[in-house]
């Protein structure tokens, strides 16, 4: 067995591709055996230790949180789900570990995986479309024939958004580079603006408004909104956490894993209102390299890094 793992927290530099012995599935929790799985921005910034409030001081640990793949075994008291069926999944943010041939997983981030999906479409479904879900629902309230603006359209998360928020019944705006406006049109989005748009031109418009990119001013984004409209933030931290407890249109989201989100997920793509793109599949064995390349580059362009094993 072997996984993408780092013995300190650091740059890309701290990857290595070694034997590891996968741990038993505890309690409420199931071994995969992985085969395919997708990078997010957040596996660097782990891995960077961002979070290490979290994440602890204990190495090696594994890289990768989204994945998909044919469950090994299973814990004590899991039921939902059995030994040999094919999932999709995070594994938890404490452990990581899905960039190798087996990851341990919290049930309640795992789900069936549509049978019409491949495992690599699958593995790049949980981490953005439970959080464009979340952000649209619990935070945003969004309701059918409300408007919602997206900041970043086109990336991970803002392109899951906008297709489930389309599939809704909703209208959605977004930004996104101007040389992939078309990208945008074709998805359903209107209006479309650049990334260095003047809010002013859309005054008053939305119910709602995410912000993938965390480039929207606080005054920017009220701009945007109708009265007693919603602005989601995807960037939690302790000062947005505050701004959000306060009065008024800020919330902040941090997706959790809710196995009921994650069907509906699911059940999206199978349904083909959800298409996660998939810009580029390697092996586990070039993995590093390719997850640096991206890193550097900043934002994957025309869809996920997948990775796959077996
Ligand atoms: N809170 C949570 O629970 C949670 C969960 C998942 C993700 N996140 C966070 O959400 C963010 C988005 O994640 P993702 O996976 O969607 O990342 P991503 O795929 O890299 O998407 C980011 C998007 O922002 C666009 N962008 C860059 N600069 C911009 C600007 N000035 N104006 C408007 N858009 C701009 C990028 O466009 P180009 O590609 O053209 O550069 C890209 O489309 C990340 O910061 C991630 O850490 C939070």
């Amino acid at each position: 067995m072997q996984r993408i793992q780092y013995h300190q927290y650091g740059g890309p530099e701290v990857m290595r591709l070694e034997d590891f012995e996968p741990a038993r599935p505890g309690r409420g929790q199931v071994l995969v055996r992985v085969r395919a799985a997708a990078a997010n921005p957040m596996d660097w910034g782990l891995r960077s230790g961002a979070m290490k409030m979290v994440t602890g001081r204990t190495f090696p640990r594994g890289l990768g949180h989204d994945f998909s793949g044919v469950i090994e075994a299973v814990g004590p008291d899991v039921t939902r789900l059995g030994v040999g069926d094919d999932v999709l999944g995070g594994a938890s943010i404490k452990a990581s570990g899905a960039f190798g041939d087996m990851v341990v997983a919290d049930v309640k981030a795992v789900v069936s995986k549509p049978a019409n999906l491949t495992f690599e479409e699958a593995a790049a479904l949980p981490t953005v479309g439970l959080t464009a879900f979340q952000a649209l629902t619990k935070k945003g309230r969004l309701q059918p024939g409300q408007a919602v603006f997206i900041n970043g359209c086109l990336g991970g998360v803002g392109r899951a958004a906008a297709q489930l928020a389309l599939a809704r019944g909703a209208l959605v705006g977004g930004s996104c580079r101007d040389t992939a406006a078309q990208d945008a049109r074709d998805l359903g989005i209107d209006p479309i603006v650049g990334f260095g748009f003047d809010p002013e031109e859309l005054n008053g418009r939305f119910d709602l408004v995410i912000d993938t990119a965390h480039t929207l001013s606080d005054q920017g984004a009220k701009k945007l909104l109708k009265p007693g409209g919603r602005i989601v933030g995807l960037h939690p931290t302790p000062a947005t956490f505050v701004k959000a407890a306060l009065p008024g249109p800020f919330h902040v989201l941090l997706a959790q894993a809710v196995p009921e989100d994650l069907e509906e997920v699911a059940r999206a793509a199978e349904q083909g209102a959800l298409r996660v793109p998939i810009a580029r599949t390697v092996r586990l064995t070039e993995a590093m390299e390719a997850l640096t390349e991206l890193e550097r580059e900043g934002t994957p362009k025309g869809g996920k890094l997948i990775i796959t094993t077996g």
